[in-house]
């Protein structure tokens, strides 16, 4: 099977004299298919993240993004093959609204539209089921809200891999309910996606159906999980 990332022997500190946040860590990540890496607080999961986005560079080791080493990438070679929602809901705004975000992160600040995407952003808002709050200003909107928009943005990606950052994180079960249907309908494609968690318990279903699930440890490593 073809994998999106090669890790090999991977070692990372923010400082040189901090303890190391991976120690000669060895990763496949396949294209296809639903990936969870679990971990405490502080296990590194958002770290990985910002390393596989070349966001944190200075790694030692290899990380390789479809067979290129991720440190000789730029950010915009980067992000053309891969979206990646963040943890932090702080600062992840562009939009005053829902409608305009996601418009956004469609256009990228150009200024032509299209009644096309415009279909595509009720579409993404429907699956995370926020629709009615397509023009509220984002900050009258609760934590919980925030990141169903933020996972919204997910469905306007279908030809990218997705990396998604504790994306349970404030959101109640009806919200996690439309996370899972959004994830699943992805691991029947040809490209997966990556979720950092805390919570894996959300995901062995669909990581029994067509995933692998990890854990990091506390010496920097990874281990199978299932
Ligand atoms: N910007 C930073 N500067 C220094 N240390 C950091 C920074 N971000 C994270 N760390 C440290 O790296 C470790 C892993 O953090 P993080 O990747 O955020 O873990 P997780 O996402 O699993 O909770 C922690 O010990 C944390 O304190
Ligand atoms: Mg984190």
């Amino acid at each position: 099977m073809a994998n999106i990332f090669n890790i090999n022997n991977l070692y990372y500190s923010y400082n040189n004299n901090d303890k190391e946040v991976f120690y000669n860590l060895t990763l496949n990540v396949p294209k296809s298919g639903l990936t969870v890496i679990s971990g405490d607080n502080g296990s590194g999961k958002t770290t990985l993240c910002r390393l596989l986005l070349g966001l944190n560079r200075g790694y030692r080791g290899s990380i390789k993004l479809d067979g290129q080493e991720l440190s000789n990438l730029k950010q915009e070679a980067i992000l053309n093959s891969i979206i990646y929602i963040k943890q932090d809901i702080a600062g992840s705004f562009l939009g005053v609204t829902p409608e305009e975000d996601l418009s956004i992160w469609q256009n990228r600040f150009q200024t032509e539209d299209s009644q096309e995407k415009k279909t595509e952003r009720k579409e993404a808002l429907e699956k995370m089921g926020i629709i009615s709050i397509t023009d509220t200003p984002i900050w009258e909107l609760s934590y919980g809200q925030r990141r169903k928009v933020m996972l919204s943005a997910l469905a306007l990606f279908s030809e990218k891999y997705w990396i998604i950052d504790e994306p349970s994180a404030s959101l109640d079960s009806k919200g996690i309910r439309f996370l899972l249907n959004i994830i699943k309908s992805k691991i029947t494609t040809k490209l997966g996606c990556l979720v950092l968690t805390h919570r894996t318990e959300l995901f062995n279903d669909l990581c029994l159906e067509n995933g692998t699930a990890w854990k990091l440890t506390d010496n920097g490593q990874i281990e199978k999980l299932f």
